[in-house]
């Protein structure tokens, strides 16, 4: 009870903290710290921190304002959203993974698919209602799990089930899984790969539903240890808390396994976008890997970055759900459609586009998908 009361009276503390600094910035065009803080609930534990949260929020407001200048003639837009008072810096090692060379997968993953004779301009998987709600992966490297569900859900809907949102946290709790020929492994919190996550599921037998086996790890309300087979040379040291309560051991249910969802095998798709675009059609919602360079603060438009994108540097794990074509006043812009997991307010209704055809910031790398039996 004490604890809660003098939770409440920081909290109080610190709001009023970001109320007082309003004035400073009330001349700039954009949101203020203070009622940034207020539209996404944020407090700060010290007087310390709120001091450099609002500078770091302020330094991205210049970056925002330069961006929203940069790319304006491409129509891409970009906002102070929640991501806001973090930094770039802090933003890839908070909840992007590190980056990552994509490696071929085995040869006989591969499969080829060829567009029907009469493609739709546009597709969108959420139309065909096999596209869950979008989630908020909130400040873990979580994205793989976020990734690999998305796909698995598309299958299992497309069998004919109901659409379903199944449990990332079973990956992110119980997944080891260590490919030894790529050295890649499943890091929990600490990043994954799709790829990994279904032979995890296969191998299993199953997962449970979101409602039974919430997400928790990104959102500070548990403390989960790591998976067994944990590797420190591959996954770093593990996180310095952890209660086992909230470990795999502890909670994973195979009694509450979907019944009848395994998966049998996964597929993956060639470096050739046009292929992707026939497996999408073919397949359903497929998992991709790409460079997520600044797309923490993509409000929207067609994403088509200036900078280089390295696509040999792959951070963040997403789902392709659909595809068209953008009429632009000097060209028309071809893009992909995709699901990602930082919440509804990011983005468009969590969702962006990215440019499609050329190959930018390595979505063509690691498509993959599950088969489910
Ligand atoms: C699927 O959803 C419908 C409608 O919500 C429900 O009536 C039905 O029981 C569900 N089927 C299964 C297998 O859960
Ligand atoms: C852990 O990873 C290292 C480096 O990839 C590897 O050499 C070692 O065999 C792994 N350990 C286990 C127990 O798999
Ligand atoms: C672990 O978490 C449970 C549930 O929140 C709590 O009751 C327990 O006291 C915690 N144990 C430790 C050692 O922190
Ligand atoms: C600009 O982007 C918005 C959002 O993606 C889109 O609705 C609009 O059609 C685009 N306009 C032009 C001229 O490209």
């Amino acid at each position: 009870m004490a604890a809660k009361i003098a939770e409440s009276i920081s909290f109080l503390f610190i709001f009023l903290l970001c109320s007082f600094q309003l004035a400073v910035s009330s001349n700039e065009p954009q949101l203020s710290f203070t009622d940034w803080c207020k539209l996404h609930s944020k407090s700060y534990r010290t007087i310390t921190e709120a001091k450099e949260r609002e500078s770091v929020y302020k330094s991205n407001a210049d970056l925002v304002q330069q961006l929203n200048n940069e790319y304006r003639e491409r129509n891409v837009t970009f906002s102070l959203n929640h991501f806001a008072d973090l930094s770039i810096e802090e933003f890839k090692k908070l909840v992007l993974m590190s980056p990552q060379k994509p490696q071929p997968l085995p040869k006989q993953r591969y499969h080829s698919f060829s567009l029907p004779q009469d493609p739709p301009n546009t597709f969108d998987w959420r139309d065909k209602h096999v596209v869950t709600s979008v989630k908020n992966q909130g400040s873990a490297g979580t994205c793989w799990a976020f990734s690999t569900v998305g796909n698995v859900e598309g299958q299992w809907a497309l069998g004919g089930h109901n659409l379903t949102s199944l449990s990332t946290e079973q990956l992110v709790d119980c997944d080891d899984t260590y490919d030894h020929n790529n050295l890649h492994m499943d890091c929990g919190v600490f990043g994954g790969w799709p790829y990994l996550a279904y032979e995890y599921i296969k191998n299993e037998g199953g997962i449970e539903r979101e409602e039974d086996y919430p997400y928790c790890s990104g959102q500070g309300t548990c403390f989960p240890c790591v998976p067994s087979g944990w590797n420190k040379t591959r996954c770093g040291p593990p996180p310095l808390y952890c209660n086992d309560t909230f470990s795999c051991t502890h909670k994973l249910d195979k009694s509450k396994f979907v019944q009848g969802l395994s998966i049998k095998s996964w597929i993956a798709i060639q470096k050739d976008e046009v292929e992707m675009q026939a497996a999408l059609i073919k397949q359903g919602p497929l998992s991709v890997l790409i460079n997520a360079l600044l797309l923490q603060f993509y409000r929207s438009g067609v994403w088509d970055p200036i900078l280089k994108c390295n696509p040999q540097e792959l951070d963040h794990a997403v789902l392709l759900v659909g595809y068209g074509t953008e009429k632009g006043l000097l060209e028309d812009k071809p893009y992909w459609l995709i699901k990602n997991s930082w919440g509804i307010k990011w983005g468009m209704d969590g969702y962006f586009k990215m440019i499609r055809g050329k190959g930018k910031c390595g979505v063509d790398q690691q498509v993959t998908s599950a088969v489910l039996q």
